[in-house]
């Protein structure tokens, strides 16, 4: 077994793949452009599904990636050995080339050969699709699991919620999984003890989906034109089972981080609730830096994304608190974190000044309300069995206490929160409730597709546009969110865009839909699109090879698509909204009727 550091195992990984004929791509934005669906990406799939569902990708067939996730999903799992809420995640593809035989042999020969991890074979455990009413038994996967060596003792047959994967949002491409644990040699913590179960024993490092359905809106599974291979490996996990790890929280990219906690606390041997505690923190922090250090930098806010990264942020404040930190912290912590990965996200170190800064300003906005939002819960709970919905939207809104928060103090009193309630009268708060948080995870990929489709087209009409009624060849796109209902294009820009330069800007998108300019897709190398003239997203990642969409002669973009096939299915366009998102950034929202 090869005791490799993270940066090792993914250059090590992307090798492998590449010598079986894949080409390596660049991790995605934590936040996915035109999935409306999911406020994170938190798997690689995210900015793949159009590949999946049979677009063509300009590097082909076979795929390899080491893409950055974030997920909530699991967040009350964080502070054991291995969930975590921002973790890197190795994935190898095919779309619609090798099948199951490939997939299951490759991830094997990685894991044991000597040449590759080295992992003992002995060791694994796998888990297949026990079969329900909408897909067989995967008895094709298990069957090469026992070709290969792996014996029936260690095959486990789990239903859907298990063994199953598709996107967070209710529809889009999904298919049976085969899962791959590690067992860490630790005793059982129970009888009923087996893979999946979060006590440590056997770690998950690896996943292959066989991506063969699509989910409806509606909930059918139809198959899709092709079969897809996804397979996503935990860094973090994979590491910790290299270097004989306990837990995540070990290995180089959180043990310096876990130390500088201990020390700001004056915690020499912590005891089990103090370790979960810090385990959050350093969990918390780091999917914090990510979010706020990514290309799309996000800060702090009370809705979408901002929503999210503010939860993490208060909470960790609050289990410092319990480890008796009174100062600020976060952003030294911080510190450590970019300097660890700024290798392999140099975004980090680009936004350092901003993740510091926005860091900072949260901690102290929170600090100042934490201790009265404390003791105005200790009131509320006083000798009662529920906090109401109310109650915990009060905290929220005077305090700035997210409910995850008042549901763990509750927890720790041993009472109940109204969560109903809140949800309720969160969402009549809401400004934009129409396209608020939750609603996010409700829609579907399928039903919102062709409307995002065209409005993605708009986007690009309006992004020439605003380069050509502004006069300025410097406007860049610094942002782009697609819902069903409309369009947000965030650029850069000093001043506030007059009523005049509004209606020119829609008159000269209008005119383009008014002329029925064609939408084509070409492929080349990514010099090539920028030697073209072709417009980028600012700070974007490009894999070697590109798609570029032109639409007629008036607009030229890198873009993954997809895309309306002509100008003239789009509608009239009309912009809603001109506002600052940030200095030096002003913001469009625009619909198309
Ligand atoms: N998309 C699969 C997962 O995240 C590989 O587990």
């Amino acid at each position: 077994m090869k005791a490799l550091n993270s940066l090792e195992l993914k250059r090590l990984y992307l090798e492998f793949f590449r010598e079986k004929g894949h080409r390596v791509i660049a991790s995605a934005s934590l936040v996915p452009e035109h999935d409306p669906t999911v406020l994170f990406t938190t798997a690689g799939m995210h900015p793949l599904v159009p590949y999946l569902m049979g677009q063509k990708h300009a590097s082909g067939k076979r795929l390899a990636d080491v893409q950055k996730c974030v997920r909530t999903d699991d967040i009350e799992f964080v502070g054991d050995p291995s969930h975590l809420t921002f973790f890197e995640m190795l994935g190898n593809w095919s779309l619609g080339d090798y099948w199951k035989k490939e997939a299951i042999e490759w991830s094997l020969e990685f894991l044991t050969s000597k040449k590759w991890l080295g992992l003992d074979k002995e060791k694994i455990h796998v888990s297949v699709f026990a079969g329900d009413a909408d897909a067989p038994k995967d008895e094709e996967s298990a069957e090469v699991w026992k070709s290969l060596g792996i014996p029936k003792e260690r095959i486990y047959y789990f239903p859907k919620k298990d063994n199953w994967w598709g996107p967070a949002g209710t529809a889009g491409p999904c298919g049976p999984d085969t899962e791959m644990f590690y067992d860490t040699g630790k005793e059982k913590c129970g009888k009923d003890c087996r893979p999946g179960c979060p006590c440590g024993k056997y770690f998950e490092i690896w996943n292959d989906v066989f991506m063969q359905y699509n989910k409806t809106a509606s909930g059918k599974y139809e198959k899709l034109a092709q079969q897809n291979v996804d397979t996503g490996m935990g860094v973090e996990r994979t590491v910790a089972v290299l270097q004989g790890k306990q837990s995540v929280y070990e290995i180089e990219t959180y043990a310096p981080i876990m130390g500088k906690i201990k020390e700001i606390a004056r915690i020499q041997n912590p005891n089990a609730s103090q370790e979960k505690s810090m385990r959050i923190v350093a969990d918390h922090l780091r999917a914090a830096v990510f979010i706020l250090g990514d290309e799309r930098a996000i800060a702090p806010s009370n809705v979408d994304q901002g929503y999210v990264l503010r939860r993490l942020i208060r909470r960790a404040i609050r289990h410092g608190k319990l480890l008796g930190i009174e100062a600020e912290f976060l952003s030294e912590l911080a510190e450590i974190a970019v300097k660890i990965h700024k290798e392999d996200y140099p975004e980090l170190a680009k936004n350092k000044e901003f993740i510091f800064n926005e860091l900072k300003k949260e901690e102290t906005r929170f600090l100042n309300t934490l201790a009265q939002g404390l003791k105005k819960f200790e009131s509320m709970a006083k000798g009662k069995k529920k906090i109401s919905g109310g109650d915990a939207f009060l905290l929220f809104q005077s305090f700035g206490f997210p409910i995850e928060m008042t549901k763990e103090l509750a927890q720790e009193n041993r009472i109940e929160v109204d969560e109903k309630g809140f949800n309720g009268a969160y969402e009549v708060h809401q400004e934009l409730s129409r396209v608020g948080a939750e609603k996010k995870f409700r829609g579907g990929l399928a039903d919102a597709s062709e409307e995002t489709t065209k409005l993605h087209t708009a986007t690009h009409l309006l992004n020439e546009a605003l380069k050509i009624v502004l006069k300025k060849k410097g406007i860049v796109q610094r942002g782009s969110n697609i819902t069903p209902e409309r369009l947000r294009f965030d650029f850069n820009f000093e001043r506030k865009l007059t009523d005049a330069e509004l209606k020119e800007i829609e008159n000269l998108v209008n005119a383009q839909i008014q002329k029925a300019l064609p939408v084509k897709r070409e492929e080349m190398k990514v010099e090539e699109a920028k030697k073209r003239g072709a417009q980028a997203m600012f700070e974007q990642k490009y894999g070697e090879s590109v798609s570029v969409y032109s639409i007629g002669d008036f607009s030229f973009e890198i873009c993954g698509g997809p895309h309306a096939s002509n100008t003239k299915d789009l509608g009239k366009f009309r912009i809603v909204k001109e506002e600052s998102s940030a200095a030096g950034i002003r913001r469009i929202k625009a619909v198309l009727e």
